[in-house]
C-alpha cells in the first residue's frame, strides 16, 4: 500500500510528486545486490528522474550516470558522480555538449554515427584529448514494447547498423583522437518479456565474434536499459525482478576474459517510488460515466496521453461504494485523460487522487503548456 498519510497532506498544495525514499532504497539495494553477484556495472539513466535525492541514492548505491544531454552530464558531475563513472549517449550531441564532456574527462561517449565520430575526433583533437567511445550498434532486435519506446530496430534512428560497421572501423583508423573501448546496445524501454533480452544477448555474442575476428578487443559491453515494471500491480511488485534480469545476462552473454558488462537502467530503479498526487476539482456527468476532473493533467504526467500507458489510480480520501469514472485533467486537449471507465470509490471535490508508478519519466517530461506551474515535490 501507498505509505502516504492523507491527514498530513491536507495543507500540501496540489498537484505534487511524492517520492518514497524507502522504496527507492529497497529497489536500489536489490539491484546493487543482484548486479554485484556478477560484477556487473550499472549506470543510472538520469533521463528517468534527475532529482538530487534520487541521484544521491544512485551514487550511494555505487552506480554511475548515463546521460543524454550536456545538462545531464553537468547535473551528474555537480551531484558528485566521479567523471569516470559518467557516460554520454544520444543521437544528436551538440558541439558545446561534447566540449563540456571532454573537458570533464568523462568515462565514455556512446557514439551513433560516422559523422558524430568525425566531429568528436575534431573536438577532442582541439582539446588535446583522446575521447573514449563505445559504438552504439543497432542490433535489429524487436523489444515487443510500445512503438514510441522501441529503439533497436533498423527503422529506428538509433545506433549504427550492422552493414555500416566495416566502414566505421575503417574510419576509426583515421581518427587519432578516438579510442574504441566498447560496444553499446539499447533496444527499448518497458520490456516485460525477458526473452527479448536473451535475443539481445545472442546478437551481442555475434557482434563480439565479429570484432574478435578483426582483432579488436573490447573492454566493455553495454547492454543498455529497458527492464520494465508492473504498472498494474505496484504493491505486489514494488521491486522489479533484478535476479532474473541480471541472471539472464550472466547466463547468455559470452564474455571475453576481463571484459566488463555495463547496464543503463532508468525506469526499473525509480518508477515505483514515485506517485503523482492530485486533487479532484469537479465531478461532471458524462454519457456513460462520470468525469472526475483533477488539478493534474498531461502537463504533469504525459505518459497516458503520449503512449496510452496505464497508471494505477487510487482515491486516497474515499472508501464509499465504487462508481465508474473517466479520470481527466484540466488541459485543453482530449488526450488529457489518465484513465477511462475506471471503478473508483465514490469520488468528490477535494478528494486526493494518487497516480501510481510515476517516478520514472513523470516529472522530467512535464511541460509548461497552458502556462502551467511546475508541480511541487515531496520526499517521505
Ligand atoms: N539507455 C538508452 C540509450 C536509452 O535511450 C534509455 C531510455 C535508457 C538507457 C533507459 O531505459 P529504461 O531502463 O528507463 O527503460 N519516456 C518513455 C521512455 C523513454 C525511454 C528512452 N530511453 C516512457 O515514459 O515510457
Amino acid at each position: 500500500m501507498l505509505n502516504l498519510k492523507v491527514e498530513e497532506l491536507q495543507n500540501q498544495a496540489t498537484p505534487f510528486y511524492a517520492y518514497d525514499l524507502t522504496v527507492l532504497h529497497q529497489t536500489l539495494e536489490a539491484a546493487r545486490h543482484e548486479a554485484g553477484k556478477y560484477n556487473f556495472h550499472v549506470h543510472y539513466a538520469l533521463k528517468a528522474n534527475a532529482n538530487a535525492p534520487v541521484l544521491d541514492a544512485m551514487r550511494s548505491a555505487g552506480f554511475g550516470a548515463d546521460c543524454v544531454s550536456g545538462n545531464e552530464v553537468k547535473r551528474a558531475i555537480e551531484n558528485g558522480f566521479p567523471a569516470h563513472h559518467v557516460v554520454f549517449a544520444g543521437v544528436g550531441k551538440s558541439d558545446a555538449e561534447i566540449n563540456y564532456a571532454l573537458e570533464q574527462d568523462i568515462f565514455c561517449f556512446n557514439c551513433e554515427s560516422s559523422h558524430e565520430l568525425e566531429v568528436l575526433n575534431e573536438l577532442a583533437s582541439a582539446q588535446n584529448k583522446t575521447a573514449r567511445i563505445a559504438l552504439r550498434i543497432n542490433p535489429n532486435v524487436n523489444a515487443n514494447t510500445h512503438k514510441y519506446i522501441t529503439t533497436g530496430l533498423e527503422e529506428n534512428k538509433f545506433g549504427i547498423n550492422a552493414w555500416e560497421l566495416e566502414s566505421v572501423l575503417e574510419l576509426l583508423q583515421k581518427l587519432p583522437a578516438i579510442q574504441l573501448i566498447g560496444i553499446h546496445f539499447h533496444i527499448g524501454s518497458q520490456i516485460t518479456d525477458l526473452s527479448v533480452f536473451s535475443n539481445l544477448c545472442t546478437r551481442v555474442n555475434e557482434f563480439q565474434d565479429w570484432f574478435e575476428a578483426r582483432k579488436i578487443v573490447l573492454e566493455h559491453i553495454n547492454v543498455g536499459g529497458g527492464l520494465g515494471v508492473d504498472y498494474y500491480n505496484p504493491d505486489q511488485n514494488l521491486v522489479p525482478d533484478f535476479a532474473a534480469y541480471f541472471g539472464l545476462f550472466n547466463q547468455f552473454l559470452k564474455l571475453r576474459p576481463g571484459q566488463q558488462v555495463h547496464f543503463e537502467l532508468g525506469r526499473a530503479l525509480v518508477a515505483q517510488c514515485g506517485t503523482l498526487v492530485s486533487k479532484v476539482l469537479y465531478i461532471k456527468k458524462g454519457i456513460s460515466t462520470n468525469f472526475a476532473i483533477l488539478d493534474a493533467g498531461m502537463t504533469e504526467l504525459i505518459r497516458p496521453a503520449l503512449y496510452q500507458s496505464y497508471h494505477k489510480i487510487e482515491n486516497l480520501s474515499s472508501n464509499l461504494p465504487e462508481e465508474r469514472y473517466d479520470v481527466v485533467g484540466p488541459i485543453c486537449e482530449s488526450s488529457d485523460c489518465f484513465g477511462k471507465a475506471l471503478m473508483l470509490p465514490e469520488t468528490n471535490r477535494g478528494d486526493l487522487i494518487a497516480i501510481r508508478t510515476a517516478g520514472a519519466y513523470g516529472e522530467v517530461m512535464a511541460s509548461g503548456y497552458n502556462l502551467r506551474e511546475k508541480a511541487e515535490v515531496i520526499y517521505y
